[in-house]
């Protein structure tokens, strides 16, 4: 399990970024498409990735997933992204669409086929940012639910028992095609998963994690504990 780890969740910040900013500037082709993960963790170091002198202008941001909520929802992980990085560069950003009159997968359809756009000719997505949850979930990938088997879509919705609400997520054979899977994950909770998955339990993390796509986890110590 390629992993970093930082001292605390201000070092993953900064110097997680700086590890970013450096993939993004060294891929390859006249665009970098770039997944980014939600939850809470990533906010921080989005605020020190927008305050690299990149160039923006050839970047192509995208969701590895989102919550089924409105674009200006505290719950949206477009919102924060937006808030935290997009707001300050300039960057594309391609969000799936949400409205009361769409179900959660026409929405994860539509944006699958314009990630199909964005990525043509089989180009492989550059970079994939994703978090880990304390059951081991990762983008909205949880344990025990459907989008855990689709083949042959990129995004779908998936419904999630446990939380008694639908998300949309990028599918595994999507993350698969990454050229570069990044994890940021940080603090004690996450230390016990964190062990689990480098001991390869059968766990969503797991199955992104090992795949085909070149995977790095950037932890903190506290998330390294029970390595
Ligand atoms: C989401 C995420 C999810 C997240 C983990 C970790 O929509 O919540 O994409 O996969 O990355 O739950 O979240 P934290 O960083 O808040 O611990």
């Amino acid at each position: 399990m390629p992993t970093i780890t930082y001292e605390g969740p201000d070092q993953l910040a900064r110097d997680g970024a700086t590890y970013l900013a450096e993939r993004i500037s060294a891929a390859p082709g006249p665009r970098v498409s770039v997944g980014l993960a939600g939850g809470s963790t990533p906010a921080a170091v989005y605020r020190q990735l927008r305050q690299h002198d990149l160039n923006w202008e050839r970047v192509d941001f995208w969701l590895s997933d989102e919550r089924w909520v409105p674009w200006n929802h505290s719950e949206s992980n477009g919102n924060m992204a937006y808030a935290n990085l997009i707001a300050a560069v300039s960057a594309r950003f391609l969000r799936p669409r949400w409205a009361p009159w769409l179900e959660p997968d026409e929405s994860a359809a539509h944006y699958d086929a314009e990630l199909r756009s964005l990525h043509p000719r089989d180009h492989a997505p550059d970079l994939v940012l994703l978090g880990m949850g304390d059951d081991g979930h990762t983008a909205s990938l949880f344990p025990d639910t459907k989008a855990l088997q689709v083949q042959g879509r990129w995004f779908v919705g998936n419904e999630v028992r446990s939380l008694k609400t639908w998300r949309l997520t990028a599918t595994i054979p999507f993350l698969h095609r990454a050229n570069q899977l990044v994890f940021l994950i940080s603090g004690a909770s996450k230390a016990e998963m964190v062990a689990r998955v480098a001991n390869g339990d059968d766990l969503p993390t797991t199955r992104v994690a090992n795949g085909p796509a070149p995977t790095t986890f950037l932890i903190d110590r506290a998330a390294a504990a029970k390595l």
